[in-house]
């Protein structure tokens, strides 16, 4: 197949980032954003990345023979590119077969928010590729890649952005050691949410490696919080399921506040976090790695404008979303 184009969805984490990087479990949902990525084999062992739409414009990388050409240079969407080519590294390495690709990327959300682009980006990469070399990798051996991606790229990671753009829907997930557990969640109504994002001040490496030297310097402190995130997420998982929106947003704010207590809000997501409480938000809290970035406010269906509206005094990046089922997609385009 030398032509084919596969995607994978964003996510919001509903309950646990942070804590899920120490074996704690988190709430992740698949949302109704893409990446789209376009994989052709080329007759050169070239990689030639085109990242027209990651939220900057334009920027042409040519990578051959260990050598890397940049035409432009725009700050994230360059850590993007990081993620396509130790994609492209690691499932060459996997199937033990390597061939040149050039690589489209599209993007129907704001990358680098904390909305799982990293991990949609190399997923849809993974299947893309390994689709056009002939294979056709399970999800289980997708998402495995994409979390060995992320490793790689972030120093640290759990497998649960790569888990949930291979997998799709509401999932529970959990690790210990290289076990991953995900347990799918039947949630039994509408989540109403709104999506704010605010400018990224840190990356979701920095937010996680800050989490861990403060984890060193204040071990029970730390470890305290964290084991409260889990108790969280678990009560959550309760409330989800029975569909108690009320509990659901009540829990949200308890998993800010924890969040916070780690350091990894800022002050202009707080402001969008509470500015959402006040506009009648069931709760609100910051999603992903913090350090700036995506917070999710859940609301009734019938405050869904207003709250929107009010979200738009504060930041201009105000979005609605639901939750979309759909995993890791590929669709042959030709041979
Ligand atoms: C990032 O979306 C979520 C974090 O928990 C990091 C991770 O799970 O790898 C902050």
């Amino acid at each position: 197949m030398r032509r084919v184009v596969a995607s994978a969805p964003g996510k919001v984490t509903l309950f646990g980032e942070h804590a899920v990087v120490y074996g704690y479990p988190a709430i992740v949902a698949s949302i109704d954003k893409r990446i789209y990525v376009n994989a052709e084999l080329r007759e050169d062992e070239k990689i030639r990345i085109n990242a027209q739409d990651l939220r900057t414009s334009g920027v042409i990388v040519s990578i051959s023979n260990g050598e890397i050409q940049i035409t432009t240079d725009y700050g994230r969407t360059l850590s993007a590119i990081g993620y396509l080519n130790k994609a492209i590294e690691l499932t060459s390495e996997y199937l033990g077969v390597r061939k040149g690709v050039s690589l489209e990327v599209r993007s129907e959300m704001p990358v680098g928010a904390g909305l799982g682009t990293s991990a949609a980006v190399s997923v849809a990469t993974i299947a893309a590729y390994s689709t056009c070399l002939g294979y056709e990798l399970s999800k289980d051996e997708i998402a495995r890649l994409g979390w060995e991606v992320e490793k790689s790229v972030q120093g640290i990671a759990s497998p649960m952005d790569t888990s949930i753009a291979t997998f799709g829907g509401v999932l529970k997930i959990w690790f210990e050691g290289s076990t991953i557990y995900r347990v799918p969640l039947h949630v039994s109504s509408e989540l109403p949410l709104v999506v704010s994002y605010v400018e990224r001040e840190k990356s979701t490496r920095d937010m996680v490696m800050w989490v861990k030297s403060l984890k060193d310097k204040h071990p029970e402190l730390v470890n305290g919080i964290l084991e409260h995130i889990g108790r969280t997420t678990l009560e959550a998982e309760k409330v989800l399921v029975e569909g108690n929106l009320r509990e659901v947003g009540v829990l949200m704010n308890i998993n800010h506040g924890l969040l916070e207590a780690l350091g990894v809000s800022s002050r202009r997501l707080n402001e969008v976090v509470y500015t959402a409480r006040m506009a009648g938000a069931l709760g609100s809290k910051l999603t992903g790695g913090g350090g700036g970035g995506a917070s999710i406010a859940l609301t009734l269906p019938d405050n869904i404008d207003i709250l929107t509206n009010v979200l738009r005094l504060v930041t201009p990046h105000v979005f609605r979303t639901n939750i979309q089922y759909e995993g890791v997609k590929v669709n042959h385009l030709s041979d």
